[in-house]
């Protein structure tokens, strides 16, 4: 958030690295979620394509559309007062050539109230981030794991070619790309990253000594079914509460307990 109530450009996003506060990013899908997420005061907000797993319950992100993107990123824009909020390019939404990738994100744009992209990619994704750049959307890319690679990874594992990793920090930095998520690779190699890099980088999994951290909103709030990541911290059990709310409820339609007198119009 910003200190005169108005919305964290980019711009006061990169200023943030170098400045002494951590900045905190959480995803968010739809309006009340993005209301609370904005509420917390943190500085950004990812619509991110996890939406795939967490809200449509596909097995892995490849399935949602940038129509259904853009359709949750209306719904975020159109709550959030503070934060910075970005949006994923689904896949294959930006490996179709600069142009496709610049006609994607603009539709972003123009149809949300979101300010930014993010992309997977490091230094394969440098042309497209320097294109989109220069077509003025602001991209905060993505590197260290991409779910979006997951059959050809076979499993989501930490990754650990430092030299690689830094190779593709630096290739997005110098397309242009405002800040950059760094997700599940060694504490180490990503404080040596963040050292390196002009632009914040943001973590999950990738220890504490990143500019900024970010997660999922459901993972932290212990909505999502199965067990968390390793890097997930649950702050809270709402899916416990969510379903012993449900069965009370329940139990007292049952019972006849409810509607009672002061749910009751006389
Ligand atoms: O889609 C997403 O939620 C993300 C974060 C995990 C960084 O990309």
């Amino acid at each position: 958030m910003t200190t005169d109530d108005r919305p964290m450009t980019v711009p006061q996003f990169t200023a943030l690295k170098g400045s002494g506060r951590k900045i905190t990013m959480l995803t968010a899908y739809d309006f009340p979620s993005a209301q609370w997420v904005d509420a917390a005061e943190v500085e950004g907000i990812l619509v991110g394509d996890s939406l795939a797993t967490v809200l449509q319950g596909h097995a892995n992100t490849l399935p949602v559309t940038l129509d259904e993107m853009i359709y949750h990123a209306e719904l975020v824009g159109r709550a959030v007062r503070h934060a910075l909020v970005v949006v994923d390019l689904p896949f294959p939404s930006f490996h179709l050539g600069v142009h496709r990738a610049i006609d994607s994100a603009g539709r972003i744009l123009k149809q949300t109230r979101c300010q930014a992209v993010k992309l997977e990619g490091g230094v394969r994704q440098a042309e497209v981030i320097a294109g989109l750049v220069a077509a003025g959307i602001p991209v905060m890319a993505h590197c260290g794991l991409q779910p979006q690679n997951v059959h050809q990874l076979g499993r989501f594992r930490v990754q650990r070619d430092e030299d690689a990793l830094l190779a593709d920090v630096q290739a997005v930095e110098e397309a242009g790309a405002f800040a950059v998520v760094l997700e599940c690779i060694p504490a180490a190699t990503a404080e040596r990253i963040t050292a390196a890099a002009q632009v914040p980088t943001i973590g999950i999994g990738a220890g504490a000594g990143c500019d900024g951290q970010i997660l999922v909103l459901h993972d932290l709030l212990g909505l999502a079914a199965g067990r968390p990541p390793r890097h997930v911290r649950p702050y809270a059990d709402l899916r416990a509460t969510a379903t012993d709310a449900i069965r009370r409820y329940r139990d007292d339609v049952r019972a006849g307990r409810f509607p009672g007198p002061q749910e009751t119009p006389q």
